[in-house]
């Protein structure tokens, strides 16, 4: 197979950071001074690793995709994630109180303005994308279809609610992993079918290996946040240890033990990598956020 290069060495990942930072205080920027406004920023702009924009910048990079057509997607996935971060720590789901190291947004604010900002960074998520001037309509509606199946009834939200009804209750494994494909595997999934489709046809014929590549590492992704919830060191994640432990949460350790929950990991990098081996581009930084997302320690 034919491998070519036209990506950027893996020191510029940093400055995919840098630049998803600067791009959500921009677009978040603009909005009318309000609570609102401020507890949409508070969350949004408390850091986070990031890695739902920067699958979607590496993707596009895999096919020489123009830069300043992922940057819309990048930042509307992350306000999308954030948003799903707000309900997820409420007192009616979660209730935690610390998120990427600061008081999570109904503690900061209160519960009715922390619904509120993960609405409306919903709905920008959306406008965004609307209103984008590098995306051709096609890509645009392609992206706006996209993300809002994988982040609604079809995705995220029912991932959410399947979670919250596994509370206090033994599911099998089957069902355990339908409820981490849907609840955090779809974003991570839409993250590269937005690259994929921001970078046109040439895409095309690598969406199934990018499919494949995508379920493996959003099902690794949630499995390894479960065991970091258990052996994780709070002040490295950001986030209250024990969480799950606390809610009798269904999760991989919960069910399997942290030796084979490790295992499931590997096993999924493993198929993530091969699927890579499906696309004639240099995929290293596929491969090397594969290889992040199993032995991230927040
Ligand atoms: C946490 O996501 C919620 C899950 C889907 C597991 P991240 O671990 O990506 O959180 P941030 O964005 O870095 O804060
Ligand atoms: C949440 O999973 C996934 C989301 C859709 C936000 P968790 O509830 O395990 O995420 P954390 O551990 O609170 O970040
Ligand atoms: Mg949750
Ligand atoms: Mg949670
Ligand atoms: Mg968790």
């Amino acid at each position: 197979m034919m491998s070519h290069t036209n990506l950027p060495n893996a020191p510029l990942l940093p400055d995919f950071k840098a630049r998803i930072e600067l791009l959500l205080a921009e677009y978040s920027a603009e909005i009318p001074d309000s609570t609102l406004k401020e507890a949409m920023r508070y969350s949004l702009l408390a850091g986070g690793k990031r890695i739902r924009p920067l699958l979607v910048y590496v993707t596009g990079l895999l096919f020489n995709c123009e830069i300043s057509k992922l940057d819309i997607p990048a930042a509307a996935i992350e306000m999308i994630h954030t948003y799903s971060l707000i309900h997820d720590d409420l007192p009616a789901m979660d209730d935690d109180d610390l998120r990427r190291g600061k008081p999570t947004c109904h503690i900061k604010f209160n519960d009715a303005q922390a619904i509120l900002a993960g609405d409306a960074l919903q709905s920008l998520a959306f406008s965004l994308l609307a209103k984008s001037e590098q995306l051709t309509d096609n890509s645009k509606i392609a992206m706006i279809a996209e993300l809002a199946n994988a982040s609604g009834v079809y995705g995220m939200c029912l991932g959410q609610s399947l979670d919250l009804e596994a509370e206090h209750k033994q599911v099998d494994l089957e069902y355990l992993q339908k409820i981490h494909r849907h609840k955090t595997g779809d974003i991570i999934q839409s993250a590269v079918r937005l690259g994929a489709i921001a970078s046109g046809e040439i895409a095309k014929p690598y969406y199934g290996a990018l499919d494949d590549y995508a379920k493996a590492i959003g099902l690794a992704f949630q499995i390894q946040d479960d065991i970091l919830d258990v052996v994780g060191e709070q002040t490295i994640m950001g986030k209250q240890q024990g969480s799950d432990e606390a809610h009798e949460k269904s999760t991989y350790p919960a069910l399997l033990g942290l030796a084979k929950a490790r295992n499931m990991t590997e096993k999924l990098y493993q198929q993530a990598i091969d699927s890579l081996a499906k696309i004639p581009y240099n995929s290293q930084l596929l491969q090397d956020i594969a290889g992040f997302i199993i032995s991230r320690d927040s």
